[in-house]
């Protein structure tokens, strides 16, 4: 099995058409539909503009769509949701249809389409998405969203977890350099995340707009199963 890992959607310049991609967007996009799809959302589609958001509602007509995402971090006005992962509850989600549109994360999502299998992973669901990727073949790209066309801490910490959890499944893996370099930052800060990540743009950005708790619940490993997965426009657990 081979494992690479790219930085920011950018820089995939290869054809993933027959890889397993799991997309990262830790810190929050991916988290959030992890959750959602945890607490029972029917399914996500990901859109890449506001506009075409609402479009997209308008079409689905009377199907409990219910509009979510953000821009630069911050809640869409008129939005029923923004992307703080801690709104996704069942309460709010179970059974209903979510058009999202984030500022990076559904456009990595999107930029992967063409996948063999395309996968959503984050710190919540390592383990299950390790997984699912493991079965579903040999060959695995994480493409981390990064933020705003650059690299992002968060997402090569959490490709890290991730890795590690497809070491534990099969130990006789080629990694590529970025990817040891992730597994080797996850193994020297897995006992205190918050530390690998002090200091860095997307954390702070995400403090000085007082969404420390959504860090906070970002940052827990292994607590969810849901493990979405892209097919032809729609996100639904891979399991459904
Ligand atoms: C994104 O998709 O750019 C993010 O998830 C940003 C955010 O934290 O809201």
């Amino acid at each position: 099995m081979a494992i690479e890992l790219y930085a920011t959607a950018g820089s995939v310049e290869k054809d993933l058409r027959n890889h397993v991609v799991i997309v990262v967007d830790v810190l929050r996009a991916t988290s959030v539909m992890v959750t959602a799809v945890e607490h029972g959302v029917r399914f996500i589609i990901p859109v890449s503009e506001v506009e075409e958001a609402v479009d997209m509602a308008r079409q689905l007509g009377n199907q409990r769509v219910l509009l979510c995402g953000e821009r630069q971090a911050k809640p869409i006005p008129e939005f029923h949701l923004s992307n703080s992962p801690l709104e996704y509850t069942p309460e709010m989600v179970a059974d209903r249809v979510m058009v999202m549109t984030t500022t990076n994360g559904t456009r990595a999502i999107l930029r992967a389409k063409d996948a063999r299998v395309l996968l959503l992973g984050s710190f919540l669901n390592a383990s299950a998405v390790a997984h699912v990727a493991r079965e579903n073949g040999e060959n695995i790209a994480i493409v981390c969203a990064g933020t705003n066309g650059k690299f992002s801490l968060d997402d090569i910490l959490c490709s890290g977890a991730i890795i590690s959890r497809l070491l534990e499944l099969d130990g006789n893996q080629y990694l590529d350099d970025l990817a040891r370099t992730a597994l080797t930052l996850y193994d020297s800060y897995k006992d205190d995340l918050r530390a690998a990540l002090a200091g860095s743009a997307h954390v702070e950005r995400l403090r000085s707009l007082g969404m420390e708790d959504d860090i906070r619940f970002c940052l827990q490993e292994d607590v969810m199963d849901a493990v979405p997965c892209y097919v032809d426009g729609v996100i639904r657990d891979s399991y459904a």
